[in-house]
């Protein structure tokens, strides 16, 4: 994309159903591009395993609409699935090794799919900038390696996660959650919020800060933990000790509703 007159390109790359979350990422980009943000709504099938809610992901078109642009969103690219995917497409990226990590090695293809969707709103926007949230760590860290590996050009801005009142990490699949499971999900945050708690407090150790997670987990019998990782921010190998900017990752179904969230250790 090339807007006329100067100043830096931004690109948001989104699934739509769009919250306060997305609005961060919108508002820090305007901030640093103004006039010149264009922001992607596309639910990509192929970071949907078969499984996988790609058919009920919620589609909140016009009000994402509206958020993008009250942020002050300049463009709004929606392509149809055969836009991005021409009839017959059988090509590819792997950030091979990374992809299988973290919410790789439950979702198998799903940072295929992200990285390829991504590889192509890169390649058609040609941003100076791309913003992402690090709510999606993982996604992050495979997509730098990316950027880096193809010389993308692209330089990428990770934004900080925007919660619920209650620590809740804003998700577009939070919706999908009854009463009941939205009480129970907090575990997710309250076990982040224990991590950090104790990591500040000196505590270093990958495994007392991993079980210190899980006693949180086991008192929410609707909570069924993926994973609970500390893990190099980078490689997303797992770490024996924490470090300064170690990532902490949690993964848990709730019901049917499979939620993340993480921090950056000090
Ligand atoms: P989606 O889940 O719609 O998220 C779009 C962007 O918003 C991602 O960078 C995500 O990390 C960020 N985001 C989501 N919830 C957030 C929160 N609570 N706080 C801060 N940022 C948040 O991530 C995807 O879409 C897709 O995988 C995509 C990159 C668009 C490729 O299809």
């Amino acid at each position: 994309m090339r807007c006329a007159g100067e100043g830096l390109i931004a690109l948001v790359p989104t699934m739509g159903a769009l919250h306060a979350g997305h609005a961060s990422l919108i508002h820090s980009a305007v901030q640093q591009s103004p006039g010149r943000v264009a922001v992607s709504i596309f639910v990509n099938p192929t970071q949907f395993g078969p499984n996988e809610d790609f058919a009920r992901y919620p589609r909140t078109f016009s009000a994402d609409c509206d958020l993008a642009e009250r942020e002050g969103a300049t463009v709004i690219f929606a392509p149809a699935v055969e836009e991005m995917y021409p009839p017959g497409a059988v090509t590819f990226v792997d950030v091979e090794s990374l992809s299988e990590r973290l919410d790789g090695k439950s979702r198998p293809g799903h940072f295929r799919g992200v990285a390829t969707v991504v590889t192509k709103l890169l390649i058609a926007a040609e941003p100076d900038l791309a913003f992402f949230g690090q709510k999606d760590a993982a996604q992050v860290a495979i997509l730098r390696k990316l950027v880096t590996d193809l010389r993308l050009g692209t330089k990428l801005v990770v934004c900080p996660i925007v919660r619920e009142a209650d620590g809740l990490a804003m998700s577009s699949r939070n919706r999908y959650l009854t009463q009941e499971e939205r009480k129970q999900a907090l575990a997710l945050s309250q076990a982040v919020q224990a991590v950090v708690r104790l990591a500040n407090e000196g505590e270093r150790r990958s495994d007392v800060l991993i079980d210190a997670a899980r006693e949180i987990f086991s008192k929410k019998p609707m909570v069924q933990v993926d994973y609970i990782e500390l893990v190099n921010w980078e490689t997303l190998l797992p770490l024996n000790t924490a470090d300064h900017g170690s990532l902490f990752a949690v993964a848990a179904s709730v019901g049917n509703t499979r939620l993340i969230d993480n921090t950056i250790l000090q």
